[in-house]
């Protein structure tokens, strides 16, 4: 067969109909693009025509379920501000204004109902032996200090954190709000200096008294015969009993773990994202109200539950008949280091270790 050149005419036919076949899908693609808001703006709008409000938030519930959080973009350089919805921040919310509450009023006004009936059925503890006149030095004065310094700060810390949690259902309805805002202000300095005090006190504590509050074989019998005070006997001791014990890694433990909590929140995003603040407040906030609760505890002991304690922590000088009926053991060691004496024959305070 002859290769003969096709005729001019014919290569133009072809040409003109690739340039047909182009326009037609260019315009197809155009008439795509333009339906695809006119669609999207149908779909913003109600039947009748006008505009549906919700309609975006529907698209937006739609692309959180998807997503598990919505976040813009941002040009600064903290990128958390592009966070724009989060779960997990509403189910704080009802943490904070629901959850807490409750734990914070059953903890603090569920100890405080105990202690009034155990003071009903038991009184004060009595010395039995009544006073011999004779007392032993159970705190020196920087015991006492520390103690004091961290107690003080411990009251303020709380009084001032319990006015984040119940001040505005508690408070607020009794007073104006511009001087509910001036307290809750001046509560809220409080709260972050003291935090500093507070925690130098935990770590003194700590130190000071570590070496009596190793768990020992005489706490399971203490703890067995129920501490002499649920029942009347007398259990021996060293110089902390495992109520004393108990006392001691509440305040070393939860102190500490209050101290790091807290500062997450007063340094916030330093150390953690948003989800690391929303569980740094949990933590501190449950910790605080069950803290809280133990501490009344501990003053229902110190004050009106036992005849006597208080002047530990007062003077720093115990009856002999309360140390031989609470901390028989201590108070041997005690003795054989010449440490007990009559009253204006006072030695020099030293350490009851
Ligand atoms: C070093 C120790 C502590 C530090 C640094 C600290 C710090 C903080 C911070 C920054 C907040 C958040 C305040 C706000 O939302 O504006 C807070 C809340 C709170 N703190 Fe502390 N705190 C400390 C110890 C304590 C102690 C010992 C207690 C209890 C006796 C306590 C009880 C509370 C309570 C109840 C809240 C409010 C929780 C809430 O409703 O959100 N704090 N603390």
């Amino acid at each position: 067969m002859e290769n003969r050149p096709e005729p001019r005419e014919s290569r133009m036919r072809v040409q003109f109909s690739r340039i047909h076949v182009l326009a037609g899908a260019l315009l197809l693609l155009l008439v795509a693009a333009l339906a695809v808001p006119a669609a999207a703006q149908q779909a913003q709008r109600n039947p009748d025509g006008s505009v549906n409000p919700t309609a975006s938030a529907v698209h937006e519930r739609a692309l959180l379920e998807k997503l598990g959080q919505i976040d813009g973009r941002v040009s600064i350089p903290a990128q958390r501000a592009g966070v724009l919805e989060q779960p997990f921040g509403r189910e704080w919310r009802e943490f904070h204004e629901v959850t807490l509450r409750i734990i914070g009023a059953v903890a603090i006004l569920g100890m405080l109902a105990l202690l009034v009936v155990f003071y009903l059925w038991r009184g004060m503890v009595r010395i039995e032996a009544g006073r011999s006149g004779r007392t032993i030095v159970r705190f020196n004065a920087f015991e006492r200090g520390v103690h004091w310094m961290t107690a003080t700060c411990f009251i303020i810390l709380a009084l001032s954190g319990l006015n984040i949690t119940f001040g505005r259902v508690l408070l607020l309805p009794l007073m104006s709000p511009e001087t509910f805002t001036a307290w809750s202000q001046w509560a809220k300095y409080a709260h972050n200096f003291l935090s500093f005090p507070f925690s130098l006190g935990v770590v003194l504590i700590f130190l000071m008294w570590i070496a009596g509050n190793i768990p020992n074989r005489v706490d399971f019998q203490w703890l067995k015969a129920g501490g002499g005070i649920v029942g009347h006997e007398h259990p021996p001791a060293y110089r902390f009993n495992a109520g004393q014990k108990v006392i001691y890694w509440i305040v070393v433990v939860g102190g500490g773990l209050a101290a790091a909590s807290g500062y997450l929140l007063m340094f916030p995003f330093y150390v953690t994202d948003i989800a690391g603040m929303q569980a740094a407040q949990m933590v501190h906030s449950v910790l605080a109200m069950l803290f809280i609760a133990a501490m009344l505890g501990h003053i229902y002991i110190g004050t009106i539950g036992m005849e006597g304690a208080f002047e530990a922590m007062g003077t720093g000088d115990v009856d002999v008949n309360w140390a031989k009926q609470h901390h028989s053991l201590w108070l041997k060691e005690e003795q054989a280091r010449g440490q007990a004496h009559e009253p204006g024959s006072r030695p020099a305070a030293t350490p009851a270790e």
